[in-house]
């Protein structure tokens, strides 16, 4: 039996959606029928990221958005509720510091936990409320990472780690609490996704070497595999599905 997913009809909401594995969730669950708005700090990067999608045959919109203050997500997603409705929210915007923890500050602190954590928190709130008012249930998807379940080596890395944990804990208390709203709230967990944010790491011989020698599928993950996952758990395919922490990482994690 031939099964397709079709998300014709629902709105998304992506925050982080502007590049990378936000990005790549944006065009498979457009391509699967959702509009999609996409939200980020860049507007250069949210402008270029609209026409990518447009140009798939997406349809999307951005709207510039620090996912750390309190006041534009709430004036955000209530104008993107109003405008298009929130069916699927998916929380990809984060941040990773890497620094010994002796010489971790205050500034360092504030600007992992707060877009991680406090970020995924807020837009998880906000758009549960819009959710629930909307009447007819949602799903949430948090990019939370193995290194909320191990500690990663060879980087010292310790407030994005437990950044992470906590986006996984936020995501099983929620899943628990909106699920009499028909609302489920799951969570994926990336080994080291090629973006951006690993472009350094990379291209660092010793640190590459290390990441993919304790990955037994011996590669890093493309962003679109990740989101590959963001699709299963917004769609009806997952409709039992809820509190999951679904690990994506070529093997990482079972050694
Ligand atoms: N890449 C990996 O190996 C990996 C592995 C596990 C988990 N993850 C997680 O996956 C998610 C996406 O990471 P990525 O690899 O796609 O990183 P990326 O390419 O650096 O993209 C990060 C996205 O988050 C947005 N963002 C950052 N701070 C923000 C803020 N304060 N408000 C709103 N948007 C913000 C960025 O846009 P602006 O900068 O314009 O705001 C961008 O769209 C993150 O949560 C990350 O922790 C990544």
């Amino acid at each position: 039996m031939a099964y397709e997913i079709d998300l014709s009809g629902r709105a998304a909401f992506i925050t982080g959606g502007t590049r990378g594995i936000g990005l790549a969730c944006a065009h498979l669950l457009g391509q699967a029928g959702a509009s999609v708005t996409i939200a980020g700090r860049s507007v250069q990067e949210g402008e270029v990221a609209v026409r990518s999608l447009t140009q798939a045959g997406v349809s999307a919109q951005f709207v510039a958005l620090d996912v750390t203050s309190e006041e534009q997500v709430c004036e955000t997603l209530a104008r993107s509720a109003s405008e298009s409705g929130i069916d699927i929210l998916v929380n990809s915007a984060g941040v990773a510091r890497h620094r010994d923890t002796t010489n971790v500050d205050a500034e360092l602190w504030n600007t992992v936990v707060d877009t991680n954590f406090k970020g995924t928190f807020l837009c998880c709130r906000e758009g549960a409320r819009h959710m629930i008012a909307q009447g007819r249930g949602g799903a949430i998807v948090n990019i939370g990472s193995i290194s909320g379940i191990i500690a990663n080596v060879p980087q010292n890395q310790a407030v994005y780690n437990a950044s992470k944990a906590a986006v996984h804990m936020l995501t099983k208390s929620l899943a628990s609490e909106f699920a009499a709203s028909g609302i489920r709230v799951n969570a994926i967990a990336p080994g080291y996704v090629r973006t951006d944010m690993t472009k350094g790491g990379l291209e660092n011989p010793v640190w590459a070497k290390i990441w993919l020698d304790m990955t037994p599928m011996g590669r890093v993950c493309e962003p679109e595999e990740v989101a590959q996952a963001v699709l299963f758990m917004a769609s009806k395919a997952s409709s039992y599905i809820t509190g999951e922490v679904l690990t994506i990482d070529g093997g990482y994690t079972l050694r």
